[in-house]
């Protein structure tokens, strides 16, 4: 608990250093973009809305790192600029998997890997390592091969000392293994499982410790947040494998969530293991909605994410927190789990959703008067003619809160493949379904009670129903 104490504050420190360095976080944007100014904040040159604060530096001064899972072939543009900006420690979604790396054997594609490792070290992130056995994106000759426990065993841990050697000093934490458990706590009959026996888990850990000795080592798994079966199944073989000598250093909880559904026990559970003489971490967190998300979805979600957020922040041994995609372009939860989605903390748009504000607050983070509280806003959305394929509709925004807007973005998803085509009195992008209006220089500001209006062109097919929510520089508003 001590080194523990140590370890925070020492990140405090070095977070508060630098801050002051050039007044500017610009060690942060290592591609050079400058999307920040002396404030840590967007500098509007892009989507996103001003005043957005930095996730990794309230993160710092709390002591715990925030993540995010991504996509190597996605890391440039705006994408590449959040992460970058936002994030201080990132996960290959799929880039580190065994059949990305081996798809057959003994021969290797790191391209993937690589380019993930490199971005981390150019922006001073950390790297979770994901994931060295699993019984999921295997190549098919190790899922479909005619193993003995001794042969699966060597080319297991020959896997392991290949890839955390290749990596050996670049990664902080290696999901060694992942999703070991059914949900009743018995092993999951993986082909690891079923060839090696229960020992395949001491084994990967043992050869992940020899590959990179100063890498901290994780089994990792899903539906473990609360206190169940599957995680006192987890808690027991953390308890043997510490008996026994076995390198473990923690465990990670997923966090795949669905709205509503965030265990009452999460916190209890993070110190449970916290207690055990292991680190947590949040590894994967998303929350699912169904789609398209309500105003009272999205306040929610927000609610929701901080309250995760928080439970990590309130234990000492939380390491931090990843989401799973900072973004809803970039979510494996729509192709899984068909009207779902909206999971993450940025629309499709890169725009912030409440969530990325809740996550913020958890984090210690105040809006100083620029994003109203929720519910301060109020959205009057009007078609004001249609015709064949074609509409014309008005969007008044009212400030209903006692604060002064300085700058807004709207955003808002279309609910039946609407599309913007010219718009007047604000600038409108859209991105698939996610549209975001942000203010011309002349009506920047809204004053308490005060309102703006804006309109567009937009054509349609099918349906033109009108949306059902709007956030507000990332703030839900009430709609009439
Ligand atoms: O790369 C191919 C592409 O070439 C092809 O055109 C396309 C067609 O479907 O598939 C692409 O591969 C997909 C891959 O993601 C990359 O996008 C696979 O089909 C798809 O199955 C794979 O899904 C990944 C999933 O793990 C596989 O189980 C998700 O992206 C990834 O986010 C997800 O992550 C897992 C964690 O590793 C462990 N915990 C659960 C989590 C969610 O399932």
């Amino acid at each position: 608990m001590k080194l523990q104490s140590l370890r925070r504050a020492a990140s405090v420190t070095l977070a508060a250093a630098s801050l002051v360095i050039g007044g500017a976080v610009s060690g942060r944007t290592a591609d050079g973009s400058g999307h920040t100014d002396g404030s840590g904040q967007a500098n509007g040159s892009d989507q996103r809305a001003a005043a957005a604060p930095v996730l990794r530096d309230l993160a710092a001064a709390k002591g715990i790192y925030y993540g995010t899972a991504v996509t190597a072939s996605k890391l440039t543009g705006t994408y590449g600029t959040i992460v970058g900006e936002q994030f201080d420690s990132i996960t290959p979604g799929n880039e580190m998997k065994w059949g990305s790396v081996e798809p057959t054997r003994g021969s290797f594609n790191w391209s993937g890997a690589d380019a993930v490792v490199n971005y981390a070290e150019a922006h001073a992130q950390k790297v979770r390592g994901h994931t060295l056995v699993w019984h999921s994106q295997l190549p098919n000759w190790v899922s479909n091969g005619s193993w003995t426990a001794d042969t699966l065993r060597t080319v297991m841990t020959d896997h392991i000392a290949t890839e955390a050697g290749r990596y050996q000093g670049r990664i902080d934490h290696w999901d060694v293994v992942n999703e070991p458990f059914n949900e009743d706590g018995t092993r999951r009959q993986s082909v690891f499982q079923t060839a090696i026996g229960d020992s395949y888990i001491a084994d990967a850990l043992r050869a992940a410790r020899a590959a990179d000795p100063a890498a901290k080592l994780y089994v990792n798994d899903y539906n473990v947040e609360g206190v169940n079966a599957k995680s006192t199944a987890l808690y027991n073989l953390v308890k043997s494998l510490k008996e026994q000598g076995v390198p473990i250093d923690g465990v990670g909880l997923q966090a795949h969530l669905i709205l509503g559904q965030v265990p009452s026990t999460l916190q209890a559970n993070i110190q449970r293991f916290a207690d055990l003489g292991v680190d947590v971490a949040i590894t994967e967190l998303d929350i699912r909605t169904t789609v398209p998300p309500t105003t009272a979805q999205l306040a929610q979600q927000k609610a929701e994410y901080k309250a995760v957020t928080a439970a990590c922040v309130a234990v000492s041994r939380c390491e931090g927190v990843t989401v799973w995609g900072f973004t809803d372009s970039d979510s494996w939860i729509p192709d899984v789990f068909p009207g779902y989605g909206a999971a993450t903390p940025y629309d499709e748009n890169f725009q912030p959703k409440p969530a990325y504000y809740g996550i913020a607050e958890a984090l210690g983070w105040t809006d100083g008067g620029t994003n109203p509280p929720a519910g301060a806003c109020a959205v009057t959305y009007t078609v004001q003619s249609q015709w064949n394929t074609g509409f014309t509709a008005q969007v008044t925004i009212r400030n209903t809160s006692t604060a002064a807007v300085n700058g807004w973005t709207l955003a808002w998803s279309w609910p039946a493949g609407q599309s913007v085509t010219q718009a007047w009195n604000a600038t409108v992008t859209q991105s698939g379904s996610a549209v975001s209006a942000a203010n011309a220089g002349y009506n920047a500001a809204i004053a308490p009670g005060a309102s703006v209006t804006f309109g567009f062109n937009g054509s349609w097919s099918g349906g033109n129903t009108a949306p059902t929510a709007f956030t507000l520089n990332g703030t839900a508003c009430t709609v009439s």
